[in-house]
């Protein structure tokens, strides 16, 4: 009887040890063999795109077509051993010519070829509404996620995070690299920046932890500390075989997500990919046709530009051998601090003293070392020099912006490509956070909230107006609220969308804004004006007033994601706007206040920029010096449907459409 046991085990190790395959490597998927699914496509230079631009919820899974045994029975564990496995790939996002981005793409283990079940949008392919969290799924995932989803606890629209049987994450980080050698320097990713990314995903049994490193492709070397480190008993998470692939999905926004090479391996270190062989991502049309036209009108132009660039390289590197020298242009912008001030500030950049990351770079807390005074110093690290001193000019400009509702810029530093910028220290942070943790929320009354929203009018009035020129801010979001000792809402962060929209890099070249704040124009003329900031400040009125996201999963819809505005008019539309207001208030607000928030944020929401007020009128309207129109009437509300491009109205019946206090007679809004 222990003969045959052992002979079975002896059988069973050998079958471990020929067992077909134990890594592969892809450089280029031209003639791979992958289970592909939905969306997901090879194309024909060799790209495994998962998703296009298609507007319309999607999703794609490319899974190996053959699977791996991960795990081996043990008799110290009653769920198996998990082995070690390992792999890199290349990945890229790219977005509509000038937009904001799908949901995001993941690595995925799943015990099919395939996720059965998996919902697109904020699922990412990989759950749906009802499996979230179940045990039974063995799904594991390290997810790259375009997109934040608060009911996920997703606290930015750029992270990567691991996933367990469940969108919520075990651990997640914005998305950033640790430079080779330099471990404390924390380098933002975006992304969505449409270039190249490459990702390293470790398991070892023996320590039972995983690690998560990406690196841009122009930095190729697998950083030393990981992005992401956890420890983790997958034992009961992975079935002894599973499959390895990827899943991405889009939403209402889409994008066209790529893998440019796969490499993977069971105990083992992945083999490294060979850059040099991956295929090239597509130029998009229009660029293409402008290539041709410039490459033939302008062949004489080429060689000037080579003269130019080859000049621009010599003074370059001649600039960033001598870069701790002041360059002469610098002198003549005020509120310069020196380097050493703030690297003292922040005792050097310490991660400790880290507030937060976010599109525009990482912001530290700091103490000056002169005046003790607390001080918060954005790093913006710019890929590239040109535009740096317009830049510079301009926030020195900004920096004479006065507004008690504006967060007071002191500064600015400029070190080789990095700038630093200083503001005033807000201790209670950024009003996200008090609205969307339940806990604060609870304290969060709807007096300061009313007067956090008539502060940032005041604001904004302020930027639009209160200047020789309109400053448009660009980028008013509840994450850019910021709140003093006393709970004054301050803006935050006016003027460096325009850094973005210069765009170091004319490949990536976009229009910046936030999925449910930007205005639906301006994704189509990329041109950003003060009323695309009514609509962005609408977006927080209603947010503030209804506690929920612009866009919020909601669990009972059949698509993934609502459109806040559009529910808010749903409650006005059935005759009670109120029930839209935030449940956690109890009810503890005025009804005069409460209506007129949310009435003004559907008002201030429309996709036709004329059909917006004016930051005036909203003051105005708040500051109880005027009244809403009498006759607004509902089914002439242009709201725009988040499809990037398009408008619609929306298709309401006409009974019961006034508003209650609609006098019947008055004129109407021409619909759209
Ligand atoms: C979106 O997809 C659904 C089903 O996949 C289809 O019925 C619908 O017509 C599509 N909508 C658009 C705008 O393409
Ligand atoms: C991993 O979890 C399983 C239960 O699922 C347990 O039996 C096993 O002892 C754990 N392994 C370690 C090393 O903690
Ligand atoms: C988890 O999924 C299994 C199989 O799909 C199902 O039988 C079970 O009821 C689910 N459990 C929960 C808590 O939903
Ligand atoms: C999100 O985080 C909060 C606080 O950390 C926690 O109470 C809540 O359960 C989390 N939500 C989910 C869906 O895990
Ligand atoms: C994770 O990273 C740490 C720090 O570099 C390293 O010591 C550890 O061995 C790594 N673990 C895995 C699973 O690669
Ligand atoms: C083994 O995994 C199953 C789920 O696959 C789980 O129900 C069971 O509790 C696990 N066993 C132990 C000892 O954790
Ligand atoms: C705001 O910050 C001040 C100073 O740090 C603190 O005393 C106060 O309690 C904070 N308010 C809230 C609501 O957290």
């Amino acid at each position: 009887m222990a003969f045959l046991q052992q002979l079975v085990l002896v059988l069973f190790l050998l079958r471990l040890a020929s067992s077909a395959t134990d890594r592969f490597i892809f450089n280029g998927f031209k003639d791979a063999k992958l289970t592909l699914d939905g969306t997901a496509k090879i194309t024909s230079n060799g790209l495994l795109r998962l998703t296009n631009e298609i507007h319309n919820l999607t999703m794609g899974h490319a899974f190996y077509p053959s699977n791996f045994r991960l795990k081996i029975p043990s008799s110290s564990s009653p769920n198996g051993t998990v082995l070690s496995f390992s792999t890199q790939f290349v990945f890229a996002i790219r977005t509509k010519a000038f937009g904001t981005s799908g949901h995001g793409l993941a690595f995925a283990l799943s015990p099919n070829p395939s996720i059965i079940g998996g919902r697109g949008a904020n699922y990412l392919g990989l759950f749906n509404q009802n499996n979230m969290g179940n045990s039974s799924e063995h799904i594991f995932a390290v997810e790259f996620d375009t997109a934040q989803d608060a009911s996920f606890n997703e606290t930015d629209e750029n992270h990567v995070g691991i996933d367990v049987n469940s969108l919520v994450s075990t651990v997640a980080a914005s998305a950033a690299y640790y430079r080779a050698g330099n471990t404390s320097a924390r380098e933002s990713i975006s992304l969505v920046s449409g270039t190249e990314i490459i990702a390293w995903i470790d398991y070892r049994s023996d320590l039972q932890q995983i690690n998560v490193s990406i690196s841009p492709i122009t930095d190729p070397v697998k950083p030393q500390k990981p992005l992401l480190s956890a420890t983790l008993n997958l034992s009961s998470v992975l079935k002894d075989f599973m499959y390895v692939g990827f899943s991405s999905s889009t939403g209402k926004l889409s994008s066209e997500h790529y893998i440019l090479g796969w490499s993977f391996r069971v105990n083992g270190e992945a083999q490294p990919l060979n850059l040099a062989l991956l295929p090239p991502l597509p130029t998009d049309g229009s660029r293409r046709r402008l290539a041709v036209i410039i490459a033939y009108s302008f062949a004489a132009g080429v060689l000037l530009v080579s003269v130019l660039a080859a000049t621009a390289y010599a003074v370059y590197k001649r600039k960033k051998k001598l870069s701790d020298i002041m360059e002469g242009w610098e002198s003549e912008y005020p509120h310069r601090f020196s380097y050493r001030v703030l690297y003292k500030a922040t005792k050097g950049f310490k991660e400790k003293e880290l507030l937060g990351s976010g599109g525009f770079g990482s912001v530290y807390k700091g103490v000056l070392p002169k005046t003790s005074e607390t001080v918060a110093v954005k790093r913006i690290t710019q890929n590239a020099r040109q535009g740096l001193r317009e830049f510079v000019a301009e926030v020195s400009s900004l920096g004479r912006l006065r507004h008690r509702n504006l967060v007071q810029l002191q500064g600015w530093c400029r070190r080789q490509n990095d700038l630093l910028l200083v503001y005033d220290f807000m201790p209670n942070g950024s009003l996200d956070c008090f609205l969307f943790d339940d806990e604060k929320a609870k304290s969060f009354d709807w007096e300061k909230r009313f007067k956090i929203l008539k502060g940032i009018a005041s604001g904004l009035l302020y930027l639009h107006e209160g200047w020789e020129q309109v400053v448009v801010h660009r980028d008013v979001k509840a994450n850019n609220v910021l709140l003093d000792a006393e709970m004054n809402g301050k803006l935050g962060d006016f003027g460096l969308a325009r850094l973005h929209e210069h765009g170091q890099n004319p490949q990536t070249t976009r229009v910046v804004g936030t999925l449910g704040y930007m205005a639906p124009e301006l994704s189509r003329t990329g041109k950003a004006t003060a009323s695309a900031d009514v609509f962005s400040y609408g977006a927080v009125l209603l947010e503030m007033a209804s506690g929920k996201r612009p866009i919020e999963t909601m669990v009972s819809e059949e698509e993934g994601e609502m459109v806040l505005v559009e529910w808010v008019l749903k409650n006005w539309q059935g005759g009670g706007i109120l029930r839209a207001m935030d449940s956690r208030l109890k009810g503890k607000f005025l009804r005069e206040e409460a209506d007129l928030v949310l009435k003004l944020g559907v008002l201030c929401s429309q996709a036709v920029p004329d059909k917006r007020p004016t930051m005036r009128q909203v003051v105005q309207y708040l500051d109880g010096d005027a009244s809403l129109p009498k006759d607004l009437i509902l089914n002439s509300m242009v709201l725009h449907d988040d499809l990037g491009f398009d408008q619609l109205v929306l298709p309401y019946p006409h009974s019961g459409l006034q508003s209650s206090d609609s006098s019947g007679t008055a004129k109407q809004f021409t619909s759209y």
